[in-house]
């Protein structure tokens, strides 16, 4: 595995790549890796040439309050799992190769940065859709693998690939969960032991709105109703949303409609930890 530092060094080293025209695919990620992200490096190593893989704790998707500075680090280990994957290129810039002193230019992605996570995060998505431009320009990658954990972040930046007409394919690759149901999350490790046994009930109160659609249910307001009585049990959960929004323009849904497919989305605070989770539904 080659682990390249500049924007320049990446350059000089996928340019004869894409000279082959040998596709190259791209994840990227903030580090301190678990088997989500590896699921990722996975399918792209599956469908490309060459992977290029980027660990970069993006400031600018940080709000003020949030957990820049703590959030967690383990280079060593990252470096140790991605060789193990075969990983062709690990690219680790500094944040001043990212972005220059003078930096001032952002990609906004209008509606849907402003629905469901942007209304408790509202520069996140903002900060996201820049740094993930950045990667595609300095990257060219043919192919772009998002987590669905990040539902609304997978919406964003294909928004943005179409809007932009950026020549990638942006391809999502499903949830990876722990075996009681909680989605793998670097955050996972901030979690108490109180909270970490309370944390799959996000999962479960996705599961039973599944179970209503199922059993005919079509009113979304009954479906959160029956989620909420779910999610009671976890009694340290602050829940932030909870929302069953049409999944392309993530507009809130009154009555499912067979034709539109939805994701039953939510967020919450354990402490200060807040953890997302979604599903998609079709009725
Ligand atoms: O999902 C993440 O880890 C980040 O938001 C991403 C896509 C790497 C951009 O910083």
């Amino acid at each position: 595995m080659q682990v390249l530092r500049t924007p320049q060094a990446l350059n000089r080293r996928l340019e004869p790549h894409r000279n082959k025209k040998n596709s190259v695919g791209f994840v990227p990620t903030m580090g301190f890796l678990h088997e989500g992200h590896l699921s990722l490096v996975r399918r792209s190593k599956k469908e490309n040439d060459i992977t290029v893989v980027s660990i970069f704790i993006n400031p600018l998707q940080f709000g003020p309050k949030e957990d820049l500075n703590r959030y967690p680090r383990n280079i060593k280990r990252d470096k140790s799992l991605l060789k193990k994957e075969n990983t062709e290129f690990l690219f680790i810039p500094e944040t001043r190769d990212v972005y220059a002193e003078d930096f001032q230019t952002t990609a906004k992605v209008g509606y849907l940065s402003g629905r469901l996570c942007g209304r408790s995060r509202p520069t996140h998505f903002q900060g996201v859709a820049t740094v993930v431009l950045k990667f595609l320009n300095m990257i060219k990658p043919s192919s772009l693998y998002l987590g669905q954990k990040d539902y609304q972040q997978f919406r964003v930046i294909e928004k943005m690939v179409e809007d932009l007409n950026l020549a990638v394919h942006v391809k999502m690759h499903p949830i990876v969960r722990e075996k009681d149901g909680l989605a793998m999350s670097s955050r996972n490790v901030y979690l108490n032991k109180k909270d970490r046994a309370q944390a799959p009930v996000l999962y479960q109160a996705l599961k039973a709105a599944v179970r209503a659609v199922k059993t005919g249910e079509r009113n979304t307001s009954r479906i959160k109703a029956g989620m909420r009585q779910v999610l009671k049990k976890a009694g340290t959960l602050r829940l932030d949303y909870l929302e069953i929004v049409d999944a392309r323009n993530l507009a809130p849904v009154v009555t499912l409609d067979k034709n539109v497919r939805v994701v039953a989305a939510l967020a919450g605070f354990f402490g200060p930890t807040r953890l997302i989770d979604n599903i998609l539904i079709k009725a």
